[in-house]
C-alpha cells in the first residue's frame, strides 16, 4: 500500500485468480442527501475500521433524485452526506439505476447511449482493463479481483426485455472466459423482491426481464452470487435454480439448498462445482437501502430467507473457498449473515448424503480448506470424545475434550481459532477405543 498524499491511499489489485482475502462493501440506492445515508456509511466505517475495502460496489440510484450532475456533486462526492474521504482510499464499481437516467433523455429508445452525468462521471473499464472480456461499453463490463469475477449487467436498458441482445453476447462470451473461482453479478433491478418493488407486479418490465431473460445464462454458467438495489429493503434467498416465472410458480425443485442457517448452526450454502446440475444453484440478495427506506413492504418472496426493511450495507469478505456475507444495519449491528463455502476440489459426492452407521466414519471438509472446517462422524453410543491436531512434526496445535450422544455430529471450526495456517496437518479423533486419522490441508 502507497500513500501518495494525506489520507490518500492506493491499493494495487491482487493479481487475477489469486485466492487473497478480501473485503468488499456492497451499497445499494444511497445518494439521497440524507441522515440514512450518512447512518448506513458511519455504520460501515466504524465496521471495518482500519481494514481496507478492497472491492465497493455500487448497485445503482447512486444520486437522487434524477441523477444530475449536481446532484451526484452535493450528495456523493462532497457535502455532510458525501463519501469524499473514503473515496480517497477505497475504490469503487458501479452499475446504473433508474435515477441515474432521469436526467438524460430518450434512453429506453437508444440503449447504446452513454450520454448523461452518470456516464460522464464514472470510469468503468471498456477493454477488460481489469480482466473479463472487453464490452466496448461502460454500459456492461466485468472486472477481476483476486479469485472473483465481477459482472455489471445494464438492467435500464430496453436489450433486457428480449432474449437476444448485445448485452446477452457479451455475457455468454465473458462468463465462458472466465476462470475465477467465485463469479459475482450486480445489476440495479433485481430479479425478485416483495420490497418496494414487487416482482411479480406486471408493471416491473425490468425485474421481470431480467429474470426471464438473462437469469437463465447466469445460472447456466454456474455465477454463484446476484446481487441487486432498486427495493428499498434487504432480501436474502435460499440457493435456487431455474425460477424464471412469477413467485406463485415456485417448487420444491428450484430450491438447492434450504434457508441454512449460519448465524446459530455455522451452516453454509455450499457451492457444489462437481456435482450434478440439479445440486447448483444461485444466492440472489437485494440491498436497496444504502440511504433509501420504504418501510411496510410485505417482504415475503417465498425464495426469501431473510429480510429486512430497516436501511444498511452488505459487508463480504472473501477468503480463498469461502465467502461470508453480513448484512449491516444503520446502527451498526449484523442483523443477517451468511456463508457459501465453494468446493474447490474434487470431493467424494456420497460424501454428502453419508448415512453412517459405524462409530466414527470421519470426514472433513472442505479439504483443502483455506477458513472453515466441518468435522462430521457419528456416535454408535454415547462417548467421550477427544479431538486433537497435530503438525507434521508431531506437534500438538490443538485438542478439545468433550462428552456426545449417540448419533451423527457435526462441529464448525475455524482454523484461525485453530491456529492453522497453511501446511499439512493431521486430525485425530478418538472415541470409545475407536481411533480415526485424518490429514487436513491448510492453503493460508
Ligand atoms: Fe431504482
Amino acid at each position: 500500500m502507497t500513500e501518495i498524499g494525506e489520507n490518500y491511499i492506493f491499493k494495487t489489485a491482487p493479481i487475477p485468480g489469486t485466492p487473497e482475502a478480501m473485503r468488499i462493501w456492497v451499497l445499494g440506492d444511497f445518494g439521497r442527501g440524507n441522515e440514512l445515508q450518512k447512518m448506513v456509511k458511519d455504520a460501515y466505517v466504524d465496521y471495518t475500521g482500519d481494514r481496507h475495502t478492497d472491492v465497493w460496489l455500487w448497485l445503482g440510484d447512486n444520486a437522487y433524485q434524477v441523477g444530475s450532475d449536481q446532484e451526484y456533486q452535493d450528495i456523493v462526492f462532497s457535502g455532510e452526506w458525501g463519501y469524499q474521504d473514503i473515496l480517497r482510499k477505497w475504490p469503487f464499481w458501479t452499475t446504473p439505476g433508474n435515477h441515474d437516467y432521469l436526467s438524460v433523455d430518450g434512453y429506453y429508445t437508444n440503449p447504446e447511449s452513454t450520454a448523461g452525468p452518470y456516464f460522464d462521471i464514472v470510469h468503468m473499464p471498456t477493454e477488460g482493463e481489469a480482466g473479463g472480456v472487453p464490452s466496448g461499453t461502460e454500459l456492461y463490463y466485468s472486472f477481476d479481483h483476486g479469485n472473483v469475477h465481477f459482472i455489471s449487467l445494464n438492467s435500464e436498458v430496453t436489450w433486457i426485455l428480449f432474449e437476444e441482445s448485445v448485452m446477452m453476447d457479451w455475457l455468454r462470451q465473458d462468463l465462458a472466459a472466465t476462470t475465477a473461482d467465485w463469479v459475482v453479478a450486480f445489476f440495479h433491478e433485481p430479479p425478485y423482491s416483495k420490497g418496494s418493488h414487487d416482482s411479480d407486479d406486471a408493471f416491473e418490465a425490468f425485474m421481470t426481464g431480467m429474470r426471464e431473460n438473462f437469469l437463465p445464462t447466469l445460472e447456466a454458467y454456474g455465477v454463484d452470487l446476484v446481487l441487486a438495489g432498486h427495493s428499498h429493503v434487504y432480501e436474502r434467498s435460499a440457493q435456487i435454480k431455474g425460477h424464471y416465472g412469477l413467485s406463485s410458480t415456485l417448487t420444491d425443485n428450484n430450491f438447492v439448498d434450504d434457508c441454512n442457517d449460519w448465524t446459530n448452526k455455522k451452516e453454509p450454502y455450499y457451492k457444489r462445482v462437481y456435482a450434478d446440475d440439479s445440486l447448483k444453484g444461485t444466492i440472489y440478495v437485494v440491498c436497496g437501502n444504502g440511504g433509501s427506506q420504504d418501510e411496510g413492504a410485505p417482504l415475503d418472496h417465498p425464495i426469501m430467507c431473510s429480510t429486512d426493511d430497516g436501511i444498511g450495507s452488505i459487508v463480504m469478505d472473501v477468503k480463498g473457498d469461502t465467502l461470508i456475507s453480513r448484512y449491516l444495519n444503520g446502527v451498526g449491528e449484523i442483523v443477517d449473515e451468511f456463508a457459501i463455502v465453494r468446493e474447490m476440489y474434487p470431493v467424494g459426492m456420497e460424501d454428502y448424503d453419508l448415512e453412517v452407521k459405524e462409530m466414527g466414519d470421519l470426514l472433513l471438509y472442505p479439504n483443502p480448506t483455506s477458513q472453515i472446517l466441518y468435522l462430521r462422524y457419528y456416535l454408535s453410543k454415547n462417548s467421550a470424545v477427544d479431538m486433537e491436531i497435530y503438525d507434521l512434526s508431531g506437534r500438538l496445535i490443538y485438542t478439545e475434550s468433550y462428552k456426545e450422544a449417540e448419533g451423527k455430529h457435526f462441529h464448525y471450526y475455524d482454523l484461525n481459532q485453530l491456529q492453522l495456517s497453511k501446511g499439512i496437518y493431521m486430525v485425530d479423533l478418538k472415541c470409545n477405543g475407536v481411533r480415526q486419522l485424518r490429514e487436513l490441508i491448510g492453503v493460508y
